[in-house]
C-alpha cells in the first residue's frame, strides 16, 4: 500500500507492506539508522520516534499507521548546522557512553519538554522510564534533560 507522510519536515511517499514495521521502514528502506533496533518487542525505547509529536515505539508501530501523519526521528534534529539543546546537553553532561540508547532518550525527552518545559527530576525519571540504558546509570541522562529544559528551543 502507498503511504504518504511527512518525515523530518519533508514529504514522503512510499510503498509499504501491510505488516511492515515503522522501524524497518526507517532503517532499512529510508536509510535513517539513527533510530535503533534494540529489543524489537517494546521493552527498551531505543526505537522511539515522534508521531504527530507523540513518542511512539517504532518497533510496535506499523508503517501503514503513519499515513497522513508527521514522523520525526533523531536525524531531523540539528538540521541546518545547529544542534538541538537536548543533543548539546547530552554531550555536555556526559549522558552518552555507547550512545545506543541516546536517540530514543532524546526523542522521548523532546516530547516531555514540549509538554512540560520545566520538569522535575521525578517527572523526568517517570516520563523516561520506558527507555533503558545499559551504560550510564541514568544520572547524567536526567541531568542532561534538566539542563536542556529552559533553553531556547525544544
Ligand atoms: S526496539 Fe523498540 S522498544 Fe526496544
Ligand atoms: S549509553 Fe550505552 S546504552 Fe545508554
Amino acid at each position: 500500500m502507498r503511504v504518504e507522510f511527512t518525515l523530518n519536515g519533508r514529504k514522503k511517499s512510499v510503498d509499504v507492506e501491510p505488516n511492515q514495521l515503522l522501524l524497518n521502514l526507517l532503517r532499512d528502506e529510508l536509510g535513517l539508522t539513527g533510530t535503533k533496533y534494540g529489543c524489537g518487542i517494546g521493552m527498551c525505547g531505543a526505537c522511539t520516534v515522534l508521531l504527530d509529536g507523540e513518542p511512539v515505539l517504532s518497533c510496535l508501530t506499523l508503517a501503514a499507521e503513519v499515513d497522513g501523519k508527521t514522523v520525526e526521528t533523531i536525524e531531523g534534529l540539528g538540521e541546518g548546522g545547529s544542534l538541538d539543546p537536548l543533543q548539546e546537553a547530552f554531550m555536555e553532561t556526559g549522558a552518552i557512553q555507547c550512545g545506543f540508547c541516546t536517540p530514543g532518550f532524546i526523542m522521548a525527552a523532546k516530547a516531555l519538554l514540549k509538554e512540560n518545559p520545566e520538569p522535575t527530576e521525578k517527572e523526568i525519571r517517570e516520563y523516561l522510564k520506558g527507555n533503558l540504558c545499559r551504560c550510564t546509570g541514568y544520572v547524567n541522562i536526567v541531568k542532561a534533560v534538566k539542563s536542556a529544559a529552559g533553553r531556547a528551543k525544544h
